[in-house]
């Protein structure tokens, strides 16, 4: 069921930095873009590195165990092509980023 909870607090997430949290049961990395957040499934579909450890340039998401790229805003795979990682709604309230990492699927 879609529901929003919440993941983090919008202080511990600055810009430019990436925060990874459990959100019922689901490991996402929470990002700040220029002050805007975004939410993306937090384990590399390669072989399971953890993102929120790699290295953020802009949008884009290095994993720290073989380089494989990610844009955190659309969870496409940028090198090597492969399959998009989950991504999820995000909004702020106060100081609270809240997250629905059950969204209705749009397939
Ligand atoms: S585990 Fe992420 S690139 Fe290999």
């Amino acid at each position: 069921m879609s529901q929003f909870v919440k993941a983090a607090e919008t202080t511990e997430v600055q810009p430019g930095h990436c925060l990874g949290v459990k959100v019922e049961g689901v490991f996402i990395g929470i990002y700040n873009i220029d002050g805007n957040y975004y939410a993306m499934n937090n384990i590399c579909p390669h072989l399971g590195g953890v993102l929120s450890y790699g290295f953020l340039d802009d949008n884009v998401v290095t994993c720290p165990l073989h380089m494989w790229e990610f844009d955190v805003k659309t969870g496409k795979c940028l090198w090597p092509e492969q399959e998009k990682l989950p991504t999820y709604p995000v909004k702020v309230e106060g100081n609270d980023i809240l997250v629905d990492v059950n969204p209705p699927q749009t397939h």
